[in-house]
């Protein structure tokens, strides 16, 4: 799954470039216009109050710019930011270590918060609550509690499942965003950006082009553009026209929906082998070889949105879209 050219997942090869082509400020960030006209008010408001920012929850699928919304949520405070995720916070004092090492204001930002695991969270909620850490100091009869101030600080959670978030740390965020797939204008801007920021020529139908093959997903517009960069070099002259887009795009084996080879097994098989359903997830999973988690989380999610498949209380469904898309015969009832 990870190989995949269209997955929103982060690869340890994006890291590096991400890193260079991530916008600074609000004002920089593109698209997203509900999150961002919400966040300029909370922002705004902290600083006229010199307050620290009120925890924020950014919750979406992979690959929208949840870490890009944090560093830029740090640049327009003006506070410094300190990255972890759920899974590297095994316990309660590595905890204790990161949140007592953060500067008044701060920004905490905790990837994948979903997946902190349990004890961890009961000690987070009275660090958001009132900023203090109740310890445990000792074993046995020994044992006291020793209460630890810290600065005031924003927790900054980003979270691809809202829905496993256990309600009493959910509520404890008092800005709850949600990030939506972006429209093509949007995707279209962000390659330009990115191709400015590369250094390199792209015309307006190449970066419409890589936008319509990107999933909705800046993570992987970016990743595309990078790949036909190469072929522009190698078959061009460096220059990204419209043709050459396509014929890299081709070559990627990335659809004019953007869509790849799993996703084409999954609806083939949903139409060939259940008449396009309804056919339950698991028997979807085990007839192509894949976990029901990641068809769920993964491949599902885009699919839906672009209306070619259904979840429904029986089953899934291949919609006439996806009939139409891959070229089989609507059927007929
Ligand atoms: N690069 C990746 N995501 C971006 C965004 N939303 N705006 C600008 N540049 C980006």
């Amino acid at each position: 799954m990870s190989d995949r050219t269209v997955s929103g997942e982060v690869s340890s090869f994006d890291e590096q470039f991400e890193l260079s082509l991530r916008p600074q400020r609000l004002a920089q960030y593109i698209g997203q216009h509900k999150v961002k006209d919400n966040l300029r008010i909370f922002i705004d408001a902290a600083k006229m109050r010199e307050e620290s920012l009120d925890h924020v929850l950014l919750y979406g699928p992979p690959g929208l710019g949840k870490t890009t919304l944090a560093y830029v949520i740090a640049n327009e405070m003006q506070v410094g930011v300190r990255m972890t995720s759920g899974p590297a916070i095994e316990r309660p004092g590595d905890l204790a270590a990161i949140l007592s090492a953060l500067e008044p204001g701060d920004v905490l930002f905790i990837d994948e918060i979903h997946r902190l695991p349990r004890a961890i969270e009961e000690v987070l909620y009275s660090a958001m609550e009132d900023f203090c850490l109740d310890i445990v100091v000792g074993k046995g009869p020994e044992a006291r509690t020793v209460r630890l101030d810290l600065p005031p600080f924003t927790l900054v959670g980003a979270t691809t499942r809202a829905g496993a978030l256990s309600a009493p740390l959910r509520d404890r965020f008092g800005v709850l965003l949600r990030l939506e797939y972006y429209d093509d204008d949007s995707l279209a801007e962000i390659v330009r950006r990115s191709a400015t920021l590369f250094d390199v020529t792209i015309d307006t139908q190449a970066s419409d082009e890589i936008a319509r093959r990107s999933r909705g997903t800046p993570r992987i517009a970016n990743r595309l553009l990078k790949r036909v960069r190469d072929y522009a070099q190698v078959l061009g002259n460096g220059d990204i026209t419209h043709g050459l887009a396509n014929q890299a795009l081709e070559l990627l084996q990335v659809d004019p929906r953007g869509l790849d080879h799993i996703d084409h097994k999954l609806i083939q098989c949903l139409i060939e082998r259940f008449r396009g359903g309804p056919a339950g997830v698991d028997t979807l999973a085990a007839s192509i070889g894949e976990e029901s988690m990641t068809i769920e989380d993964v491949y599902e999610p885009y699919l839906m949105q672009i209306g070619f498949l259904q979840r429904t209380p029986r089953g899934r469904v291949a919609t006439y879209l996806a009939y139409e898309h891959f070229g089989y015969e609507q059927p007929q009832s």
